[in-house]
């Protein structure tokens, strides 16, 4: 792993004013878990020298060593000679900085809502037996298939015509996953240091490519409600962006749905400035009980739009099956972008969702069913439960994107780990810092464990509310979510 290093300054920031209740190394130790854990210092990073963090936080250099000894004894630190203090995480612990688990073990016992997908659908083995029997002629060539299996590639096309946005196979790019699609799309289209819109929530596993190009972001909110597109347009005409990223369906993590009309002038302001969308489509098949017709694709609205799919919520993650749609000229730059990070996807599993999407392009009827009651029986306990914790109930994708009465989503996530619950926090899904008021939980388990889940969410709260030690100690008026960068 590579390792990056943090300024004493931005260190400080982060922990804020060092005073409260009890010793303050124990203080900054704490806080400092929080920022690990939540991921807004990451795995890796090389903390400032003791002698320098003395100096940021203006307090003793014994206060810094033993927040830092304190660390350390509990795997959140570990001292490398020649390279200081690195972070690092307890063994067993969840990895939050990308939000995915660090291994596939959760504890016995523990309800996992940190990942908003699905198992897989029944009739997946059907589907895999089928896929070879059906196309025996694949295993006889070399297997690598830059744009994607052929049929494929029409079906997707199809679905995409179907949805109002007319699309030939040639226009279709099969990849490894939405993840990959985006970071092909990003590398294609973005130099580095160019400025991006980016909207905030957002999925945040684009933000490891958008480092790694040192984009500048030009942030626009998604409220509880959607976009108010006018600011949107706003910021857009004043970004000097080369591209936006947007997730106008199902957005995860807040699960709205931008309509025809919002479309159409987010369009219009991106046309007059040559913008490029790259649209997050991955959650566009989930649509639960929306009344009337889906909006149209956003490349309906705004030609110069790269869309990029999965089959990752519609059918199934584990197939690792996504795809970009582009104008010709557009999709052989991300052909070419795509060649770094792999040279095809697998071919079998191509075939296997070609089964799943000859039978339903979308979720089967059954899988919405079972989504709604999972939906309604997540929100009526949640009402019952945490009356305080407010949400917008939404029409389609997978989570519910709750609102708590006070900046302390970390600390809640924290203490619901302590309760056997593991979920996301607002931060993790943060484009410029902040949302510590917020935590994702998607309905993705059966009414009955999301009653669970909201009973240990419960007790979890009701500690954090009550001040009870480690995460609420020496909480100032500084909480930690208006002090992330
Ligand atoms: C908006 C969005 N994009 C991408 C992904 C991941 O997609 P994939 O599994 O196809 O890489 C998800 C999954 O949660 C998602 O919600």
């Amino acid at each position: 792993m590579t390792t990056s290093a943090i300024s004493a300054a931005r260190v400080a920031d982060l922990i804020g004013p060092a005073a409260g209740d009890g010793p303050a190394y124990q203080l900054i130790a704490d806080r400092l878990r929080l920022l690990i854990a939540d991921g807004r210092i990451t795995v890796g990073t090389r903390l400032p020298s003791e002698r320098d963090l003395t100096g940021a936080l203006a307090v003793s250099r014994t206060t810094v060593s033993s927040a830092y000894a304190v660390l350390r004894e509990r795997g959140y630190l570990t001292s490398r000679r020649g390279s200081g203090s690195v972070v690092s995480l307890p063994v067993g612990a969840v990895r939050r900085d990308t939000g995915l688990h660090l291994s596939p073990q959760v504890p016995e016992g523990t309800i996992d809502l940190t990942c908003a997908a699905q198992r897989a659908p029944a009739g997946m083995t059907r589907a895999a037996e089928a896929a070879i029997a059906a196309s025996p002629g694949y295993l006889s060539g070399s297997g690598y298939l830059l744009n994607g299996v052929p049929e494929l590639r029409e079906v997707i096309a199809r679905r995409y015509t179907e949805r109002g946005l007319a699309t030939t196979a040639d226009e279709v790019l099969v990849t490894t996953g939405a993840v990959v699609g985006m970071a092909i799309a990003v590398r294609a289209l973005l130099s580095p240091g160019e400025t991006v819109v980016l909207e905030t929530p957002t999925y945040p596993n684009v933000f490891p490519t958008l480092d790694q190009l040192r984009a500048r972001i030009a942030a626009v909110p998604v409220a509880p409600d959607g976009w108010d597109v006018t600011t949107m347009a706003a910021t857009i005409r004043t970004s000097g962006a080369r591209a936006a990223i947007l997730l106008p369906d199902f957005h995860n993590p807040t699960g709205s749905l931008m309509s025809d009309e919002q479309r159409a002038v987010v369009a219009r302001a991106l046309a007059r400035e040559g913008i490029t969308a790259i649209v997050d489509e991955t959650v566009n098949e989930i649509s639960l009980d929306h009344e009337g017709p889906l909006p149209l694709p956003f490349g309906a609205h705004h030609a110069d739009t790269v869309s990029v799919g999965s089959a990752s919520k519609s059918h199934w993650g584990g197939l690792r099956i996504g795809w970009v749609r582009a104008s010709g000229p557009t999709l052989e730059r991300l052909a070419a972008a795509r060649v770094p990070l792999d040279i095809g996807a697998p071919v079998i599993d191509q075939l296997v969702l070609l089964q799943l999407m000859g039978a339903t392009a979308g979720i089967t009827d059954e899988r919405r069913r079972d989504l709604i009651s999972s939906r309604d029986a997540l929100a009526t306990a949640l009402r019952h439960r945490l009356p305080q914790f407010t949400f917008v109930l939404p029409s389609g994708g997978l989570s519910l994107w709750v609102e708590l009465p006070e900046p302390m989503a970390t600390e809640v996530t924290l203490a619901a780990e302590e309760e056997g619950l593991l979920i996301a926090s607002g931060p993790r899904f943060a484009a410029a810092g902040g949302l510590d008021r917020w935590i994702r939980l998607p309905y993705v388990l059966s009414p009955e464990e999301l009653v669970e889940a909201v009973a240990r969410l419960e007790r979890a709260w009701v500690r954090v509310a009550a001040g009870s030690p480690v995460t609420r100690r020496g909480r100032t008026e500084h909480s930690l979510g208006p002090l992330v960068a």
